[in-house]
This record gives C-alpha cells, structure tokens and sequence, in this order.
C-alpha cells in the first residue's frame, strides 16, 4: 500500500523525506514522489519505478526546502506512471497533497470540480480530485480548506498537506488508512508508519480515525471531526527500525496471515452497490456475453493455481458453468481447446509469473476473452488482459502466499454469484444470502486467530514428532485447501508434504501411512462429512496421528478412534470455508517452519514472483 512522510523544521525536507520513503518501500510501491514549499508556489519532483530514479532527477533538477511531504504509491486508481504519482496539486500548484487509500466518490467529485470549477485534471487518480478540491476550498486558510473538502469525501484515506500561501503549516487526515505523526525539538514529521521517523524521533502521537492534525515546528495539535482539540498521549516508540517494518510481527509472513480479515473487507465492501449489489469494476459479464463462451479455463500456478481449484467449485455452484482448471505450464503446451468462445481466467498475486503470462497469450491468440484476478495494480498480466478485478490485497512481502490467496477466494466467490444472477442460475435470495455470509467473513476470521496459540501448539507436537511426511487429505472445497495448506508447509519449512483428495487415498497412497505419519485432515463440508470421517478412521486404523478441521460443534471428531487433535473454524456455508479453513494451515506452517529456524518469509530457492519459463 502507499506510503506518506511529512516534515517540517529547519533542515533539509527533500533529505529527511526521501530517506523516509526509502524506510517505506518494504510496503511495496510502483512509483514516488515529493512536494516542497518553495515561496510562492509548490515544486514538485516524482517518477515511476524505484527511489532511485526519483533521486537522479532531482539531481538534474535540484530543488530544497524545509517545509514538504512525499510518497510511495501503490497504485490503485490508474496505472503506474510519471503523471499519476503522487503529490499531487491543484492547478496552480498551490496545494499539494500526499495520500494512501481510496477515495470511493471521487469520480462524482472529479465531474463537480470540472462542471462547476472547471477544473482540468491531469491525471487518473484520485488523489488529484483531493488536491483540486481543497484548491477550490482554500480561501486562506489550509485547516478550513481541509475540513471542507474532507466532509465532501467518502472513503477511507490518510492525507498529508501543504500550502503555498502557509509555509509553516502541514495539515493531515486520518480515516481508517494509518497516520502517525514524529515529535522532533524545532521540527515535526508525518508518516503512514514507524520505520519512515525512527531514525528521527522515538516519540510520536497515534492518530486516531477521523482525526485532524496542524503540525508547525514548535506545535502539533490534534482536532476530532467536530474540529474540537484533543489532547493524546506520546508513545514512545521501542521497535528497532526492521521490527517496526513488520509492525513488531517477527515476520511479513504473520504480518500478512493477520492482514487478511483486513485484506477481505477491502476486496469486499467496495465492490458492493449502496442496494448490496456486486459491482465488477466495471467488468460486464452480461447474461448475453455469458452465453457466448462455452468454455471457461481457469489458469494459474502455485497459491493462484489452488485459489482457481476454488473459483471452479464456486462458478460450478452459482454459475452452473462448466470450468476447467489448469497450471499455467501446463496449459498451453497440451494444445488447449481455444478460440472466440473462450472465457480465461487468469489468476496471479504479481501479474508477473511468466508461465501464467504465456498462457494468457497463448489464449489470447486464439481469440479467447481475458479475465485476470491481479494484486498489483498495472503489472504485466492486467496490462494484457481484457478485464482485471483487483484484489485490493496491498504488497504482499513474504514468498509464501497468504492475504493474496484469501483475496483472490473472494474475487472468484464474486465473479461467480454474479455469473449465477446474469444466467439467472441463482436466485435472488440465494445471491443475497452467500453475499452477507462473505460480508461476515472477515469478524469469523479475526475470532478464528484467536486460536493461533492453539494452532501453534499443535504446530510444537508435530514439530517434535519431526516426521518428514505429512499429508494433508480433504474432500470437496477441502481438497483444494488441502493443496493450498500443503504447498505452504513444504515451501517454508522443507517438509516433504503431499496432499490428496480423500477419496483418492484407498487407491494406493494409504500404502504410505504407518503409525505416527501425521495427516492433517480438512472436514469441514456438511455435505462430505460422513465420507470423511470415514476417511480419517481408514489412517487412524494404521496409527497415522490425525489433526481434524471442522466446524464450530462438530462434537464427533475429537472423539476416541477419530481425529487426535482438532482445529474448529466458525460456521459458514460448505462453499466458502476455504477463507477459514486456510488460516489454520496457514499457522501450521508458519510455526512449524519457525521451529525449525527456517527463512520464512524468503525460502530456500524460491522467488516472490517466478518471471523464468
Ligand atoms: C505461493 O506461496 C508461492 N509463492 C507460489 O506458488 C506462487 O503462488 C506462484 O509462483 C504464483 O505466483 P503469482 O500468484 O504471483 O502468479
């Protein structure tokens, strides 16, 4: 996600910022930027790509001050490019305004200020609109301008802003995006996280949502919505700098586990309509284009790859629309059925793997329609798509995927309740009722990592245990969660870990279980259960030692002869455990890998994003 850094003081703003923003870049970001008050107007410096190049053209064009913010983008509105980095200004550059999050009416905004202003936009973003607005709301005083524009957006954003005609001022806005501000002696910082100051300050204030604060370089002061002063208490920041990136977790990889529930509202809750209707960004899947394909391939590797076993069972469901599921290496070397009644689903964290990009030209070529599921906005597979839904996962750091996974569950379980609406496969109600059960996800999963000392504790027994063979078994929606939790396993603690249907193992694989083999049994369909007891009394009769996943009451399958130990996920519908069920493998993982003293967030031999054949 974005990262924001204000100072203002005494020494040198285009020094302290940049190397504030260089503290940032562990966020992930495409492109950066900075502001600095320069007299009577604002001068503004920002590139695409790395720090660095906005380093070399500052160079070749110099500028300084000790008044000004900068930024990282990731961006979300509008690809990666010169023009649509941030700090943005209004037209006369006046006002310049740093920003992380998402203006959600921007584009009514945007057509107000050009009907009734007529204001020319440069850019794509959304951040302009804020810039421009507060241009129109100034009349000489930054803190008024900003409440005014402020009560006119809907969204949820931190913002950073200066002022020509105010060069002892910076003015920010905290709603729900992270805002903290650094208490320095004749100076004063802003920041979207801790790492960006420390090298400064150890003192800082949390702001808190819907908050507003002035910082001069003698004074900050803290205002609620109603623009009445409150006064907070100074946190005296302890982490070291590398801590304090991870926000005090020991690694991205369970930084990012205990993201999700954030990650899921955040692909969720904005694609819903004020009527509670799923809107695909614009995507049409109208019953008319629908019904043109007659064949949909979902195409992938890895994590992705497992997140498309899940979109088939969800598609299938609402749908009834016959899907196909392939890894990208595989695909278009077995001379796939394609043409201009194809539907290809590409599904990629970076929108980089070159397995999946060649298999999405490959179809490509063929006349098929292309549908990515992307995290990073504007990478190669969303450019050379036809239609991209985003997962709004922000980066993802660790090589073992987690929040992107989760996100690209919802993105399927949305495309496909609007599949099932458009064919009229899917009632109305049924529609309605999966949608509030996704809306109730993301508080299940936060009560679901409550139980992570649980987790980590079986994750110790099985540690001891130090068997080099686990297997994760599953039926259904479980059989693909099985793949996912497995492949986690093996990715960051190097144990040899396979996963199989259930129903698969009486077929030759329970030659391999003997007593003690761990097996990590997924049962939470209503509908498959009874199988899978069945299943997991079948290793238990050959001494394998058994973790069960089942739904909250299942009060069967922690008793004698079935599982040893026992995980329970929150009750949802059969078709969108996954979200849940995962998160305990997850964990497993993770602790497992921890015990082991292995590299968790950069594993042995793998890369975050596979850009090799
Ligand atoms: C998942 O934990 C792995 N890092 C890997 O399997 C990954 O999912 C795969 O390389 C696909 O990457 P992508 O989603 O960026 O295309």
């Amino acid at each position: 996600m974005c990262g924001i850094v204000g100072y203002i003081g005494d020494g040198s703003a285009r020094g302290i910022i940049l190397d504030g923003l260089k503290k940032l870049e562990y966020r992930g970001y495409d492109s950066a930027g900075i502001a600095l008050h320069a007299g009577d107007k604002i001068e503004v410096r920002k590139k695409q790509g790395r720090i660095s190049n906005l380093e070399e053209f500052i160079a070749n064009d110099p500028v300084d001050s000790t008044l000004g913010v900068g930024h990282t983008r990731w961006a979300t509105h509008g690809a990666p490019s010169d023009i649509n980095s941030h700090p943005h200004c209004n037209g006369d550059s006046t006002i310049a305004v740093v920003h992380n999050g998402i203006v959600e009416n921007y584009v009514e905004l945007r057509e107000w200020l050009i009907k009734e202003h007529g204001v020319k936009f440069l850019s794509e973003t959304d951040t302009e609109v804020i810039a421009q607005l507060i241009g129109v709301c100034y009349r000489g005083d930054l803190l008024d301008a900003v409440y005014e524009a402020v009560e006119k957006m809907r969204g949820a954003y931190a913002i950073g802003v200066i002022a020509a005609g105010e060069p002892d001022k910076i003015v920010a806005v905290r709603k729900s995006s992270p805002l903290i501000v650094g208490l320095g002696q004749g100076c004063n910082f802003i920041a979207s996280d801790i790492p960006a100051l420390l090298r400064h300050v150890k003192d800082i204030y949390l702001i808190e949502n819907n908050e507003t604060v002035v910082l001069t370089r003698d004074q900050v002061t803290i205002y609620d919505k109603e623009r009445k002063e409150v006064k907070r208490d100074v946190f005296h920041v302890t982490w070291s700098a590398e801590a304090a990136e991870k926000e005090g977790y020991p690694h991205f990889m369970l930084k990012e586990i205990h993201e999700q529930p954030g990650g899921i509202e955040e692909t969720l809750t904005r694609r819903l309509s004020p009527e509670g209707m799923i809107k695909l960004d614009g995507i049409s899947l109208t019953r008319k284009e629908l019904e043109r394909f007659n064949r949909i391939y979902i195409v992938a590797c890895g994590t992705a790859y497992h997140a498309g076993l899940v979109g088939k069972y969800a598609i299938e469901k609402f749908a009834r629309l016959p899907v196909e599921v392939d890894v990208a290496s595989e695909f278009r070397y077995r001379d796939p059925l394609v043409d201009e009644k194809t539907l290809f689903i590409a599904i990629s964290q970076s929108g980089e793997t070159l397995d999946t990009l060649e298999a999405l030209r490959d179809a490509k070529s063929k006349g098929a329609r292309i549908l990515s599921v992307v995290n990073v906005v504007g990478s190669s597979v969303a450019r050379e798509s036809d239609d991209v839904f985003y997962t709004w996962a922000g980066p993802e750091i660790a090589v073992a995927s987690t929040k992107a996974y989760t996100t690209q569950l919802i993105c399927m379980y949305l495309i496909a309740l609007h599949m099932g609406l458009e064919r009229g496969a899917l009632p109305m109600e049924e529609y309605k009722r999966i949608l509030q059960e996704l809306l109730a996800l993301p508080d299940k999963l936060r009560k679901l990592l409550e139980t992570e000392p649980d987790i980590r504790e079986i994750a110790w027994e099985l540690f001891l245990y130090n068997k080099n063979d686990v297997f994760f078994i599953g039926r259904g929606n479980d059989a693909g969660v099985a793949y996912e939790g497995s492949l986690k396993l093996k990715e960051i603690s190097y144990i040899n870990s396979f996963a199989i249907a259930a129903g698969e193992l009486k077929h030759g694989t329970i030659a391999l279980i003997e007593p003690g083999t761990p097996v990590i049994a997924l049962a939470t369909q209503d509908a498959l259960y009874e199988k899978m007891l069945s299943n997991i009394q079948e290793v238990k009769a050959r001494g394998a030692y058994v973790v069960g996943l089942a739904k909250e009451g299942n009060q069967e399958i922690g008793k004698r002869g079935n599982a040893n130990r026992v995980v329970y996920i929150p009750r949802c519908p059969d078709e969108i455990t996954p979200v849940l069920a995962v998160v305990p493998l997850q964990l497993l993982a993770y602790y497992i890998a921890k015990f082991r003293d292995c590299d968790i967030d950069k594993p042995k031999n793998l890369a975050k994003s596979v850009t090799v054949e």
